[in-house]
């Protein structure tokens, strides 16, 4: 089973930073998970929300801002205010750091409210550029980013998000061409991930942080759970 560091070590270290992925590849995650945006000079960004307010001392949204401007933002977890592995990284600053590493790489494309035009291909582009295609998932809660990652590329992993119940999933995964669910972890029975697993498809669980979760859904079977205490799931399993 995967241990997806959710967002990182998200739940000790400030979310989709340098450090905190530094942090999840120190303890040996098998996967780290992070969220990629646009920024208004059509550089890819590392970071959850579309607006900077929540983890950063600012206000406005990333696509109105250039790197430089994102750049100069600080944290807003107190602690880690002036560190410098603290900012909003770029994709490829968060690639440098985790190409060597042995781990899958969960890219989410984060067009759920802005479809930032043309990241799945800047996405793509970029993790051939360094040669990590197939070590990566790319997903997305919005299944047209998913099927214009497939058109660019029909053999690129891909994971379908979903929060809230569709009918027939696993049907509707196959015809989307997905190779993966990643469901809410409340959307999760054991008849699905073995549903999903007759049909070849892969179920990723988020965000999964209590430990009688992690144990139930592993002993379900499931494929991989994101997480923000990953070295939580690393001790029990
Ligand atoms: O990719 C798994 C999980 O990160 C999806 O939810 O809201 O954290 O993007 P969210």
């Amino acid at each position: 089973m995967i241990n997806f560091a959710h967002r990182g070590a998200s739940g000790n270290f400030p979310e989709n930073t340098l450090l905190a992925f530094e942090k999840a590849i120190n303890i040996k995650v098998s996967g780290i998970e992070l969220d990629v945006h646009k920024t208004k000079d059509n550089r890819l960004v590392v970071i959850h929300d579309e607006d900077i307010e929540r983890t950063f001392y600012g206000k406005g949204l990333v696509k109105d801002f250039t790197l430089e401007e994102l750049k100069k933002f600080k944290c807003r977890k107190e602690l880690f205010r002036d560190n410098e592995k603290c900012k909003i990284p770029t994709l490829e600053e968060v690639l440098d750091l985790t190409r060597k590493a042995d781990l899958i790489l969960n890219i989410e494309i984060k067009t759920d409210n802005i479809h930032y035009k043309g990241i799945e291909k800047d996405v793509i582009d970029l993790i051939n550029r360094y040669s990590l295609r197939n070590r990566v998932i790319l997903s997305s809660f919005n299944h047209e980013t998913i099927q214009i990652c497939k058109k660019i590329d029909k053999d690129v992993a891909t994971g379908m998000l979903y929060d809230e119940p569709i009918e027939n999933v696993v049907e509707y995964a196959k015809r989307i061409k997905v190779n993966a669910i990643h469901p809410s972890k409340d959307l999760v029975s054991k008849e699905l991930i073995e549903e999903a697993h007759k049909n070849n498809i892969l179920v990723n669980i988020y965000t999964v942080n209590e430990i009688d979760d992690m144990k139930r859904l592993k002993e379900y079977n499931a494929n991989g759970l994101f997480t923000d205490y990953p070295e939580i799931l690393k001790e029990i399993f």
